[in-house]
């Protein structure tokens, strides 16, 4: 292990980190193809030194199918050839713990891909011995496989569609919460829970720090599959608790390094969270949850859109924080792959307040208690990218919505407001590096488009820029590191009733801070409370000097603009 790496790290480390998750298929291509790759990782390490990011979390580089990019895994023990190799992979995690980085692998265990061999084997015959390793059911009672609603439950995929494919060689439909070529995994059978265990220890031992997991509060299912809502019946089913404790006990309590374990749970409510990261359950150390990203999801779903309002959403992070203040542990984050750009959907991306709101969304999450991912090019301030029709979409579940609803008689023109309001390619767009063709992604053609505005909003003209939205991530992590009270103060919600300013106090010792961000472009008289002791406090963060002097000398928060104050006793 290289001696960058600090092996003497206390349990809980990743209380004051900060981890940077890169989507590689979109961060960057060394092989121009188009497609990002794993030597693109490599060209671009010194960025992420740059920032100043503790961890690196990888979405998935295994041998798959990419119907789902990448999170329909046929191969575990290997690297997909699009994304380059093992050894490729061996060489990132080298050169990053050479940087002092820690590299945290997606893990993909509620389903694998329908091409994975386990699933070739479970499918050649109902005797198969790995038949029980997948959901395999009969047709429901009275109705004959194959024909609509012969589905053993009424439930419907994540990716539109029923989720249940017919078998027509062995005459059982499986089960597959998203696409049919994601079949779930059966994790009542012991053998399947003792066979991720197994590939877990196995990327361990290859150096890996930890591990990101997908949907992973799906994993558990009812004993007994029936009709309803699908998304109640899977979400923390049964054994759920049961599973990540005897996971934790395989894997990761005898192990000598320090590791970082984040389950993603769709679903997920604040009590069940605070057990799932309640250290002494030994289950996960953080979870990443959904509310607020749901928060705008319509009765028809994810892609029917109904309008959020900041409050909303900051009583929805504001709880969580309180609600996990004594035990348990907060993921932070705006946006990742699933989600639509940060600065579009929750800042203001016009040109004028773009670059502030940027800022003042990252001011928020970076002072919060728990810790914040930044997902690739969010610290750029990259924005969503209005896709002129289906064909410039690549995502299946936009692509399966579309498909779906237009059979059911909806036009394009209605659905495209919804896809490109959330659709997931947003987030997918190349990182835009330079100012240059392809945005300096890739020599060759890029598989999904590159949004225009790369021409002003790049890493080459940020990286080292006073002002730029990158230099302020970078000065918020180091924040991070530097302030005890950032990393481990208790929260204090502020001002709750007021429309448009987020703020909150933070304590640790005789450290107090003060977050004031601004949630719109006109200027905020601050309620003279607020700012009681705290006019000469030290500046320890802001979007521009305008913004804290604006605070400290007269009171009033400029549109968009964010402060936070230190002081001490
Ligand atoms: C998670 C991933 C998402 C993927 C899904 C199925 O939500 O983040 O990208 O499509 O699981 O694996």
């Amino acid at each position: 292990m290289p001696a960058a790496l600090d092996q003497h790290l206390p349990r809980d480390w990743w209380t004051s980190a900060v981890v940077y998750q890169i989507y590689p298929r979109s961060f960057a291509d060394g092989d121009g193809d188009g497609i990002g790759d794993l030597r693109g990782v490599l060209d671009h390490l010194d960025h992420l030194e740059h920032l100043g990011v503790d961890v690196v979390w990888l979405s998935p580089v295994y041998r798959s199918p990419q119907d789902d990019n990448g999170y329909d895994i046929s191969d575990y023990h290997d690297v997909d050839p699009v994304f380059g190799s093992l050894a490729d992979l061996d060489e990132v995690v080298a050169a990053l713990h050479a940087r002092g980085i820690r590299l945290v692998m997606d893990l993909v265990v509620n389903h694998t891909s329908d091409e994975h061999a386990w699933f070739e084997e479970s499918r050649f015959s109902r005797g198969s011995d790995r038949r029980d390793w997948y959901w395999w059911r009969p047709p429901r009672e009275g109705h004959t496989g194959g024909e609509p609603g012969a589905e053993p439950t009424d439930w419907r995929s994540f990716f539109s569609g029923p989720a249940w494919t017919w078998d027509e060689a062995t005459g059982e439909y499986y089960l597959h919460l998203f696409s049919r070529k994601q079949p779930d995994l059966n994790w009542e059978n012991q053998q399947v829970r003792q066979a991720v265990y197994a590939m877990m220890r196995w990327w361990l031992a290859r150096g890996v720090d930890g591990f990101r997991m997908d949907v992973i509060n799906l994993v558990s299912k009812p004993a007994t599959l029936t009709d309803g809502d699908a998304s109640h019946a899977v979400v923390d089913g049964p054994r759920m608790h049961e599973f990540l404790h005897e996971m934790h006990q395989e894997v990761f309590a005898e192990h000598p390094r320090a590791f970082l374990t984040v389950g993603e749970m769709p679903g997920v409510d604040v009590d069940e969270a605070r057990r799932y990261t309640d250290p002494e359950r030994q289950e996960v150390d953080m979870v990443f949850q959904f509310e607020h990203v749901d928060l705008g999801i319509g009765p028809g779903g994810k892609f029917d859109r109904v309008p959020v309002t900041m409050p909303q959403l900051r009583e929805s992070l504001m709880r969580w924080q309180t609600g996990l203040a004594e035990r348990g542990w907060n993921s932070l984050y705006w946006d990742n792959h699933d989600q639509p750009r940060a600065v579009s959907r929750f800042g203001d991306d016009d040109p004028v307040w773009r670059e502030r709101s940027a800022k003042t969304l990252a001011t928020v999450l970076h002072t919060l208690r728990g810790t914040p991912y930044v997902y690739q090019g969010e610290e750029l301030g990259m924005t969503n990218l209005p896709f002129a029709g289906p064909e410039e979409l690549r995502d299946i579940e936009s692509l399966n919505h579309l498909a779906e609803r237009q059979a059911g008689g909806a036009s394009v023109e209605e659905l495209l407001p919804g896809v490109r309001e959330v659709g997931r390619d947003n987030a997918r767009t190349p990182v835009q590096w330079t100012a240059g063709p392809g945005a300096g992604f890739s020599e060759g053609e890029p598989w999904i488009g590159v949004n225009l505005n790369h021409t002003e909003i790049n890493a080459r003209a940020q990286v080292g820029v006073a002002g730029s939205v990158l230099e302020h991530y970078r000065a918020l992590i180091a924040l991070r590191h530097d302030e005890p009270v950032v990393a481990r103060g208790g929260v204090t919600p502020l001002a709750m009733e007021h429309p448009d300013l987020w703020a909150f106090g933070r304590d640790f010792g005789d450290a107090r801070l003060l977050t004031l961000a601004s949630f719109t472009r006109e200027p905020i008289s601050l309620p003279e409370d607020l700012l009681d002791g705290w006019r000469e406090a030290d500046v320890a963060i802001s979007t521009s000097p305008e913004a804290a002097a604006g605070v400290q000398d007269g009171g009033v928060l400029l549109g968009w603009e964010s402060v936070a104050l230190v002081r001490r006793g």
